[in-house]
C-alpha cells in the first residue's frame, strides 16, 4: 500500500531548486523560445473544469487499468527524459526503481546516464520501454532496439518532435554534461551523441523501424490529427500527444488542448497517451477525461530525485496517487471508467 506524504508537486519544485545547481535547475526547467507552450501546458489545465457527481459509493476507488497488455495498478508512468543523475547519483537506477514500487511503467531516454543493461539489471521488476530518437545512422537504433530487446524493455518509443533542438535562452546556455558522467548507451559507439540525432527523417525511416523491431513501436510528440493518422497507418500501436513539455516548438497548443482531436482521429485505432504539463492528481483526472489512457511526467521526476533520490520519485508518484484517488472520489468515479468526457467542461463553454 502506498505511504502518505505531505507535499504537493510544487513543493517538490521548491525543495529541489534548494537543493539543485542553478544552472541545472535551469536545464530542467527551461523551455523553448518565449516559453508560450511551456507556460500553457499548465495554464491549460486549470481552463479545464471538473463537474462532480454525488450520490456514488466512492468507498472503494480503483485507479487500475490495462496498457499495452499490461493491467497495471494506475495510469501514471515516468516519461523518458535525459540524465536522470544531473539531479541525484543514483539515477536512472533509482527512478526506475521508484516506478516499479509505485507501479509505474519506466520509459528510459536514450540520453541517459545509466545503461539499457544496467537499468534492466538493476530494476528487473519494473516495467520498461526505451525511448530512442532516429539516428543519422541507422545502425545506432538497431544496436538501441537489439539490446532493449535483449535487456526484458517492452516497448520502444520514437520520440518525432524533434528533428533540430528547440531554441532556449538561458543564463547558463553552456550547460553541459560533467565530467564524472557519460551518455551510457553510446559509450562504444561515438563521443558525441548529441550530433547523432537525425534531421532529415521521413516517415520511411519510422517505417524501417517498426519493420525492424519485435517490440511495440509508439510515436511520441503528436499533436495533431494528421500526426496522429500518419503513425497509426504506418503501424505503430500507440502514439503519445505531447509537446516535450513546451521545449521543441514553441507556439503549439497546449498538449492538453490537443489531446482530444488526436483522441477523436485515431482513438478507437490506437493507444493514446498523454504528456507535457501534469502536476497534479487533477491534472490526470482531466487527461483520462478527455481521452488518454495513460499518462507520462517529465520534470517532476528531476525534482523528486534531487530532494531524497529513489525515496523523493515515490513521494512523487505517491502524491500524484493520491491526489487522483481524492479527485475521482469527490467528483464521484468510482473507477477510472467512470472518468469520462462529460466529467469535465472548458470553462469558456460551461453554461451552467
Ligand atoms: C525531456 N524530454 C525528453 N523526451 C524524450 O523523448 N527524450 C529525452 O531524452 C528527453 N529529455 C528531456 C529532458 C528533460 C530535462 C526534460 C524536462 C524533458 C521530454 C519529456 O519526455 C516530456 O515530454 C516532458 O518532460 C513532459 O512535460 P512535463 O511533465 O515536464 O511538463
Amino acid at each position: 500500500k502506498i505511504k502518505s506524504t505531505n507535499l504537493s508537486l510544487e513543493d517538490y519544485k521548491d525543495k529541489a531548486k534548494d537543493v539543485l545547481s542553478s544552472s541545472t535547475y535551469e536545464y530542467i526547467k527551461k523551455g523553448s523560445l518565449r516559453k508560450s507552450t511551456e507556460k500553457s501546458n499548465k495554464k491549460a489545465f486549470k481552463d479545464i473544469l471538473i463537474r462532480p457527481h454525488y450520490f456514488v459509493d466512492v468507498s472503494n476507488i480503483s485507479t487500475s487499468t490495462n496498457i499495452l497488455d499490461k493491467d497495471v495498478i494506475w495510469p501514471v508512468g515516468i516519461g523518458p527524459t535525459a540524465m536522470h543523475r544531473l539531479a541525484h547519483l543514483d539515477g536512472e537506477v533509482a527512478s526506475a526503481l521508484a516506478a516499479g514500487a509505485q507501479g509505474s511503467i519506466f520509459v528510459l531516454s536514450s540520453f541517459s546516464t545509466a545503461s539499457i543493461e544496467e537499468v534492466a539489471e538493476q530494476a528487473p521488476d519494473t516495467i520498461k520501454w526505451f525511448q530512442m530518437y532516429i539516428y543519422k545512422n541507422r545502425s545506432i537504433n538497431m544496436d538501441f532496439m537489439k539490446r532493449a530487446e535483449k535487456a526484458g524493455y517492452k516497448a520502444i518509443v520514437i520520440t518525432v518532435d524533434a528533428p533540430v533542438h528547440g531554441k532556449t535562452y538561458l543564463k547558463y546556455p553552456d550547460f553541459d554534461l560533467p565530467p564524472n558522467l557519460s551518455l551510457s548507451n553510446f559509450v562504444g559507439i561515438t563521443d558525441r551523441p548529441s550530433q547523432t540525432v537525425s534531421s532529415s527523417f521521413t516517415i520511411e525511416d519510422l517505417k524501417w523501424i517498426l519493420s525492424s523491431t519485435s517490440l511495440p513501436v509508439i510515436a511520441k510528440g503528436v499533436l495533431t490529427k494528421e500526426g496522429a493518422k500518419i503513425v497509426r497507418d504506418a503501424g505503430c500501436t500507440g502514439v503519445i500527444v505531447s509537446n516535450h513539455g513546451g521545449r521543441q516548438l514553441d507556439g503549439t497548443p497546449s498538449s492538453i488542448e490537443s489531446l482530444p482531436e488526436v483522441v477523436r482521429a485515431v482513438g478507437k485505432d490506437i493507444t493514446v497517451m498523454f504528456d507535457s504539463g501534469i502536476r497534479g492528481g487533477d491534472d490526470v483526472f482531466k487527461a483520462i477525461a478527455l481521452g488518454a489512457k495513460y499518462v507520462f511526467i517529465g520534470r517532476p521526476v528531476f525534482y523528486g530525485l534531487a530532494v531524497e533520490g529513489q525515496k523523493g520519485v515515490e513521494g512523487v508518484l505517491d502524491t500524484l496517487k493520491q491526489e487522483l484517488e481524492n479527485v475521482m472520489a469527490l467528483s464521484g468515479c468510482a473507477s477510472l471508467s467512470d472518468v469520462k468526457r462529460d466529467r469535465v467542461v472548458h470553462w469558456k463553454y460551461y453554461q451552467g
